[in-house]
């Protein structure tokens, strides 16, 4: 069965992702903590935050991975914080690596054994994935090293017949874009502002573009950028 994993399928982006996946005829199973919206998506329970519960819900994702061909593994849920180099502590700069890092590495580890030729493994990085701004060190951090285990995958996977590539969204119109900016209608037009569009992005958009990546192995390797054109000050 052709089957898709998403994390963070319960919203946002990765909620569009398994839209989009689902449209197109493939099995989606997602993993977070709150199950996919859409009708018809599969999903397994589960706080990245907890490293036991990862290590359960691999067990299930295994079984799932076993049956499929081809299999693609989409690396979507993150933490997004406010903090600054100097002031985290240690216990919360462990949790965002946790979630953003360990997390999709114990996926791989589960997972990567089992997939077949034609599978694909497809990380969402960031704009913050290649450059920083104030206020956001762990997630800044965590973003550069998805790029890292994108390019380690890529070579690790060389000869196998499967792909990789890291998909790096602008701003998009999600729940965790809102937590941030809120809802002021001056706040969202300085945001949007910031591309070249001067607008918003939608999570389909960034969906599509996951999914094309999915689907094409050409792209092995490659870093995404799907921001609209974000202008630099
Ligand atoms: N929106 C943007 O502007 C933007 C820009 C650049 C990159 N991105 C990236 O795009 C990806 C998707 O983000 P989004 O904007 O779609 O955000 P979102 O709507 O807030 O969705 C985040 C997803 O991550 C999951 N998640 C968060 N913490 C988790 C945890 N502890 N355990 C399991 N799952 C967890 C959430 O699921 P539960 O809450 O149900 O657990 C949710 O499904 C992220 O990697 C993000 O860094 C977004």
């Amino acid at each position: 069965m052709k089957q898709v994993i998403i994390s963070g399928a319960s919203a946002g982006i990765g909620a569009a992702t398994a839209a989009g996946f689902l449209a197109a005829g493939w099995a989606v199973t997602n993993v977070s903590r709150r199950p996919c919206p859409v009708a018809g998506a599969n999903s397994i329970a589960c706080d990245f935050s907890d490293p036991q519960a990862v290590q359960r819900a691999c067990g299930e994702l295994e079984a799932i991975a076993r049956a499929a061909a081809p299999l693609l593994l989409i690396h979507n849920a993150s933490l997004l914080r406010n903090d600054r180099c100097g002031e985290v502590p240690d216990a919360d700069f462990r949790e965002i690596l946790q979630i953003n890092l360990a997390a999709p590495n114990a996926l791989n580890s589960a997972l990567l054994p089992l997939m077949k030729p034609g599978s694909a493994v497809i990380y969402v990085g960031s704009t913050l994935a290649e450059k920083a701004v104030p206020n956001a060190y762990s997630y800044v951090t965590t973003k550069h090293a998805t790029i890292g285990m994108m390019r380690a995958t890529c070579q690790d996977l060389a000869g196998r017949d499967i792909h990789t590539a890291c998909v790096c969204p602008g701003f998009t119109d999600t729940e965790m874009l809102r937590t941030h900016i809120g809802t002021d209608p001056e706040t969202e037009q300085a945001v949007a502002s910031m591309s070249a569009f001067g607008r918003l992005i939608t999570p389909e958009e960034i969906a599509e573009t996951i999914i094309w990546a999915a689907l094409h192995p050409v792209v092995n390797g490659a870093v995404l950028h799907a921001n609209l054109g974000q202008l630099e000050r």
